[in-house]
């Protein structure tokens, strides 16, 4: 493998699964690698490159394409991409598959029970969601399709972020995607 080459790790799951928390622990661990890692986290594209999308399923189709084209090019110069984004529909995440033509791709289930995420409530919003406040909110008003075909799946009732970064790492490593 060319040592220049990056990747892509697109971590989905609901809102409050721990996908950022997730990412920054990938961060930490490939730290001494050499490798550059480079974090696509839903709610920075929100605010921003996406921030004149909806939650519609026809929009999140869109953010999904927007991120996996960003991820290809951002690893094609070598970066360990890590994308963390709801990506509710298994059509989206297969589109995102393709996109991302150079084949390093790992999509990481980060698999966290609604009635875990929703006690957490990080940001307040399943509270919202629940009063009525947002429409289609992923779990309640929209669906979340789990994924069949994920190349990992992390479980954070039993995996610690920490754990699940090893997990992740020694993955990539044995794809020869990083060292
Ligand atoms: S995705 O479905 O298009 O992949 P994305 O990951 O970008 O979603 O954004 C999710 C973030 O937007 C959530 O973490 C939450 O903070 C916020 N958000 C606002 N409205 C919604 C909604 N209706 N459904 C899910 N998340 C929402």
């Amino acid at each position: 493998m060319k040592t220049d080459q990056g990747c892509v790790v697109w971590l989905t799951g609901i809102s409050g699964a721990g996908k950022s928390t997730i990412a920054e622990a990938i961060a930490g661990a490939l730290r001494n690698t050499g490798k550059p890692v480079f974090p696509v986290d839903g709610d920075d594209l929100r605010g921003g490159l996406s921030s004149d999308l909806s939650f519609t399923a026809a929009d999140r189709l869109e953010n999904m394409r927007r991120a996996a084209e960003l991820a290809h090019m951002a690893s094609k110069c070598g970066l360990v991409t890590v994308v963390s984004l709801i990506s509710p529909s298994a059509q989206g995440r297969q589109m995102v598959r393709e996109l991302v033509r150079h084949g390093r791709f790992a999509l990481v289930y980060v698999k966290t029970p609604i009635e875990v995420a929703e006690s957490r409530d990080v940001k307040g919003l399943y509270k919202k969601a629940r009063a009525g406040l947002i429409a289609n909110f992923t779990g309640i008003g929209s669906d979340y399709e789990a994924p069949g075909n994920s190349e990992i799946v992390i479980d954070t009732t039993t995996t610690t972020p920490d754990a699940a970064a090893a997990l992740i790492t020694t993955y990539l490593q044995g794809k020869g995607w990083v060292s």
